[in-house]
């Protein structure tokens, strides 16, 4: 059968460093296999999945279920991240070396952070030895407290709790402070404040091995979506919090001087019913796997903030380099990860199209161009559009 691919784009398939796949145990949120195919939807061919699963993705056992359920069920190759602390309640460092034994790409603390500083400190010196990275969600508990949304100007405005931007911040010069006493890799997961691009580029000039993703959300929206509507949509709830214009100006800074290494999506699925909820109780998170891409390629690249093959970069060679990946170029005798984006055609965002069965995107009814047409993992076609 022939493929048509007049005017099309032809990209190494993109990896996605940050995902919630939910399973097991929130499997009406996500499943592995419709987590995958909305990857697949999105040009993706390898993501690493974060462990905040119920159980939590704590043992050497958890690690092996994640490759298995993939074989089974995937759409694209899925890495998983092992918890740095059992059950991720921040009590006891799991077995960091049986972790990466069975598979692991790296630790993290993603969803709570860890906040005792003795023992982030272990865990570095045990990634260190082990060589792998450490991937900090960054929030100190104390001063993001029951905050809701970013603490500012908004928040004041609607008498709604804030989560301040240094509740990010402090979090990231601790662990930067602690990466360079161990030597470990620190990669910083979804940066959304103007310090915390400062501290990062700190810590690069200083030749230290830290890394920072930043998502699409950080990149092109302010706080001030979620005064919008009288009543304020769980759709715009997310962490960390949608910031200011000044710190969507740094995060885009950080992409594109290099502070910042790759996109991630952070991809967050949640039901419909706990999105319902009072913006001030239901969970924090957006969809992001099938419309990262093209958000960025119609917002960024069509109005010429950065070149089509430095923002492929953040999406291929940059993450697959950094998690040392064997991914992310297209060269004789790599294998097949491709995806085929159709850089004119100019579509519409609805839940319809979703393989996710997550809806919660502040991005609804967007209209943007760059969707993938053909996803290719390892040889396989894992996604056919049109
Ligand atoms: C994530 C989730 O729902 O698991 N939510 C979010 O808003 N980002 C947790 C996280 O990434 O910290
Ligand atoms: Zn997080
Ligand atoms: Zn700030
Ligand atoms: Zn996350």
């Amino acid at each position: 059968e022939a493929i048509d691919l007049q005017g099309k784009a032809i990209l190494p398939g993109f990896l996605d460093m940050h995902v919630h796949l939910r399973q097991p145990g929130f499997e009406a949120k996500e499943t592995i296999e419709t987590g995958t195919a909305a990857a697949a939807r999105g040009g993706f061919t390898t993501v690493a999945c974060m462990p905040n699963t119920r159980p939590v993705i704590d043992s050497p056992e958890l690690i092996g279920y994640i490759y298995e359920t993939t074989a089974k069920e995937g759409s694209c190759t899925v890495l998983p991240y092992g918890a740095i602390t059992k059950g991720e309640l921040g009590e006891e460092l799991t077995d960091i070396a049986a972790l990466k034994a069975a598979g692991a790409i790296g630790i993290t603390d993603d969803g709570v952070g860890v906040q005792s500083s003795s023992m982030m400190r272990e865990a570095m010196r045990i990634a260190a030895s082990l060589d792998l990275p450490v991937v900090i969600h960054s929030e100190d508990e104390d001063l993001a407290k029951d905050g809701c949304m970013n603490e500012g100007v908004v928040s004041k405005r609607l008498g709604l709790p804030g989560i301040p931007g240094l509740a990010e911040s402090v979090m990231i010069a601790r662990d930067i402070l602690l990466a360079e006493e161990t030597g470990a890799h620190l990669h910083v997961c979804h940066i959304s404040d103007a310090w915390s691009v400062d501290l990062v580029r700190y810590a690069k000039s200083r030749g230290l091995k830290v890394t920072a993703e930043v998502t699409p959300h950080h990149l092109l929206l302010t706080e001030e979506i979620i005064d919008r509507t009288d009543a304020q949509d769980a759709n715009m709830k997310v962490n960390p919090p949608i910031r200011t214009e000044k710190d969507r100006q740094a995060c885009l800074r950080g992409l594109l001087d290099g502070t910042i290494d790759m996109v991630a999506t952070d991809h967050a699925p949640h039901t419909e019913e706990e999105k319902k909820r009072p913006f001030q109780t239901a969970p924090f998170g957006f969809v992001g796997l099938e419309i990262a891409f093209p958000l960025l390629y119609t917002e960024l690249v069509e109005t010429g903030q950065i070149a089509l093959h430095e923002l492929v970069k953040k999406f291929t060679i940059n993450p697959a380099n950094v998690f040392k990946i064997d991914r992310g170029v297209i060269a004789v005798g790599n294998v097949a990860d491709l995806t085929i984006v159709d850089l004119e055609a100019e579509r519409t965002v609805t839940v319809e199209e979703f393989k996710t069965k997550g809806r919660n995107t502040p991005f609804l009814g967007k209209k943007i161009k760059g969707w993938s047409v053909l996803t290719i993992n390892q040889g396989r076609i894992t996604y056919r559009g049109n």
